[in-house]
């Protein structure tokens, strides 16, 4: 029996993940979007997978660039994570954000709890997704507890 798509979403609600903002680079071209959809792989080697809407501009600039860096969020970042999720003003995202990168080039953001730089070395097809399977080339470490989404709200630890 097929499952219908309000049945499913509400599955997925009751699913609790921390929030990381996805970056990549292309060229001169950075961008990145708010993904909920990050977990580890593999420890030897080191590789994790993000999943990208094949809609989305953040996908395009992944294939084209091959790498991207996840930023996993801090409890006190839920305006970034807004702003990286909002079609307003999407190409304004990194306004004010004092970026850096790492080993890729990827932006890596300030005050995140850790970011994992990466390059991507799979792509898998994945219905309206594509699943991005990276290897990680750089960690930069920050502090703090992470903000968690869980049932279409912020939370956080304590
Ligand atoms: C909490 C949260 C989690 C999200 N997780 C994902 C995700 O895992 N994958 C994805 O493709 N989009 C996810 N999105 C939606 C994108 O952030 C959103 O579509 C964004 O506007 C796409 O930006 P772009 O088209 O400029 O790249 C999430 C949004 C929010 C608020």
């Amino acid at each position: 029996m097929a499952v219908d798509e309000e049945t499913f979403r509400a599955a997925l609600r009751c699913w609790a993940s921390g929030v990381t903002v996805l970056t990549s680079r292309a060229g001169d071209t950075i961008h990145g979007m708010t993904v909920s959809a990050f977990t580890s792989v593999s420890l030897e080697p080191p590789l994790v997978l993000v999943c990208a809407d094949k809609a989305t501009i953040t996908n395009g600039v992944i294939e084209e660039g091959g790498v991207f860096a996840a930023n996993v969020l801090a409890a006190d970042q839920q305006e970034l994570s807004n702003r990286f999720a909002s079609k307003k003003d999407e190409h304004r995202r990194f306004e004010g954000v004092d970026w850096t990168q790492a080993v890729t080039g990827a932006p890596i953001l300030p005050g995140v709890v850790t970011a994992l730089d990466c390059r991507v070395t799979a792509a898998h097809d994945a219905g309206d997704h594509v699943i991005y399977v990276g290897s990680v080339e750089a960690v930069v470490p920050g502090e703090g507890e992470p903000l968690v989404y869980h049932h279409s709200a912020y939370r956080s630890l304590a």
